[in-house]
């Protein structure tokens, strides 16, 4: 019956006929529903039920490809069954084949053995106890509503504290546009550091648990990728100068996730953490990708404001964890988990080349000023340069230099020959990619080093590592400018968080 408020004849009678029910039925319904447990609320389907599926059940029954062909993560296509029937009879969990598959203990059990152990006794019971009262779908859903989404939509970040119990990983740092500030990954957060100073400036609060790349945009307004793992990945625009400002303790705090003056647009969202960004050497095209093996391009050339997806590619079988546009912004340089680097032609749509070299999953890819070459780091340690024209294309040229373990972070400057590695060995690299001479090492960090960017003006490079410490350097000679730990009021000797 609707909600709306009416006082018609027809709303009348059935209010009436609805009191009799009330009245009269109550026994039966309360037979229905006797697995609720007293004063305790029904299951709810997105609340309570779609959770546990998601967690166990959506990585074999998504859209994609669903196992027994079924598809979960809408309740209608849910309910509709795969190569057999509704899983599910309403009010008898006991002849639902749904519960038969999650208690059975031979080989038809979901989860499968190979996928993992049994569902929890609690978690079945929810699912019995949600059959028992009718197996109902929220009324505020619609059953053909993608189940990610609405749980998505339904989570609130939380705010981050004044002082962090200890430092967060830095996993993404950018330089503003006039190379006076570094812009550095926090939780849930984006902060601002005046780095001569080790002064921290400003908080922008952001719905992202950890900015995966930063990436400012010809407008000054700051693309940051990222989201939580397994959960959920975004492209979020940001403007660090607009929105309401509050004063705490001296620092400028920005809310980035309800203020539409600081978080200005959202280009993309995905299932999962999005992991890097490129932006064309004429500002026109930005690229993203991700956990979910997808890699977007959008046309920029109108504004962020005006921003089109252009193109959606799925080339790689792994994470892609590195994007980079060739100097022409007519190729787009791909590297995955999956141990390649690809070459894709932006125009024809279709893949040019793959360099199969690595011997581990890649971390970062880059691009040489002539287009001829591609560059590429990852868990092999290597730092390798490879054909991208002619009958080569696709063979290495040679191994530049390495790391004493896994590489995680190829930067490159956008104009200048100049590259950055950064590495599981707790050292920075710098390197010229016209020469392929290691120019600077760099060492000091005493954790993993997995942020790297360059000053626009290309005098320092910033790096940061899992023990949250930012250390800025001088690119010319490799001196320190300064280190400091980049989260807000963190104690400074490092505590670890507890494992
Ligand atoms: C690792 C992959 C995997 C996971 C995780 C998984 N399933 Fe399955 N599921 C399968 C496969 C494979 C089949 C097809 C089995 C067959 O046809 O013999 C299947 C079939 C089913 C079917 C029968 C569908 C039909 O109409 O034929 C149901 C119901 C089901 N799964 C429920 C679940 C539930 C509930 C979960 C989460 C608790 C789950 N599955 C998790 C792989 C998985």
């Amino acid at each position: 019956m609707s909600r709306s408020h009416c006082c018609c004849i027809v709303c009348a009678v059935l209010a009436s006929a609805l009191a009799f029910c009330v009245v009269f039925g109550t026994s039966q319904m309360a037979n229905g529903q006797d697995t609720t447990p007293k004063g305790e609320a029904p299951v709810s389907f997105i609340n309570d039920v779609a959770p546990i599926l998601k967690e166990s059940c959506f990585g074999c029954h998504g859209v994609k490809n669903p196992k027994g062909r079924l598809d979960m993560t809408k309740y209608e296509s849910f309910r509709k069954g795969g190569t057999k029937d509704d899983p599910i009879v309403a009010g008898k969990p006991e002849d639902s084949y749904l519960i038969d598959v999650l208690t059975a203990t031979n080989k038809t059990r979901m989860p499968p053995r190979e996928a993992g152990s049994a569902l929890p006794k609690e978690k079945i019971a929810v699912l019995q106890r949600w059959i028992k009262e009718g197996a109902k779908l929220d009324a505020n859903v619609e059953p053909k509503a993608d189940l990610q989404k609405e749980l998505r939509a339904r989570w609130v970040p939380p705010v981050p504290k004044t002082a962090y119990p200890y430092p967060a990983q830095v996993t993404a740092l950018a330089f503003t546009p006039d190379n006076q500030k570094l812009v550095v990954s926090g939780h849930h957060e984006l902060t601002v550091w005046d780095f001569n100073t080790a002064k921290l400036e400003k908080r922008i609060y952001t719905r992202t648990r950890r900015a995966m790349a930063l990436l400012f945009l010809p407008d000054c307004k700051l693309a940051v990728a990222g989201g939580r793992p397994n959960e959920e990945g975004d492209v979020r625009i940001y403007d660090l100068q607009g929105g309401t400002l509050k004063l705490e303790n001296g620092v400028a705090i920005l809310d980035g996730v309800n203020d539409k003056g600081v978080f200005v647009k959202q280009l993309l969202e995905a299932d999962d953490e999005v992991t890097c960004l490129a932006l064309s050497i004429n500002g026109k095209k930005l690229a993203s990708g991700g956990c979910d093996r997808i890699v977007n391009v959008w046309d920029i050339g109108g504004g962020i404001a005006n921003a089109k997806l252009e193109q959606t590619i799925e080339n790689h079988a792994d994470w892609v964890y590195g994007v980079a546009f060739s100097p022409d912004g007519k190729e787009l340089f791909t590297c995955s988990r999956d141990k390649t680097a690809k070459v894709w032609d932006l125009a024809a749509k279709e893949s040019l080349l793959t360099f199969p070299e690595h011997q581990g999953g890649l971390s970062g890819i880059a691009v040489k000023a002539d287009g001829k070459e591609g560059f590429s780091v990852g868990d092999d340690n290597q730092l390798r340069a490879w054909h991208t024209m002619g009958d080569q294309a696709g063979k290495q040229v040679k191994v530049l230099g390495n790391h004493g373990k896994a590489i995680l972070k190829l930067a490159a400057h956008p104009t200048k020959p100049l590259l950055a590695t950064a590495g599981a060995d707790n050292v920075v690299k710098l390197w010229n990619p016209d020469t392929g001479a290691n120019l600077k090492t760099l060492t000091g960090h005493t954790d993993w080093v997995f942020a790297v960017a360059f000053s626009p003006d290309a005098n320092l490079v910033a790096s940061g590592s899992y023990d949250g410490e930012v250390r800025v350097w001088k690119v010319a000679d490799g001196s320190l400018v300064k280190s400091f730990i980049a989260s807000p009021g963190a104690p400074t000797d490092k505590p670890q968080p507890p494992k």
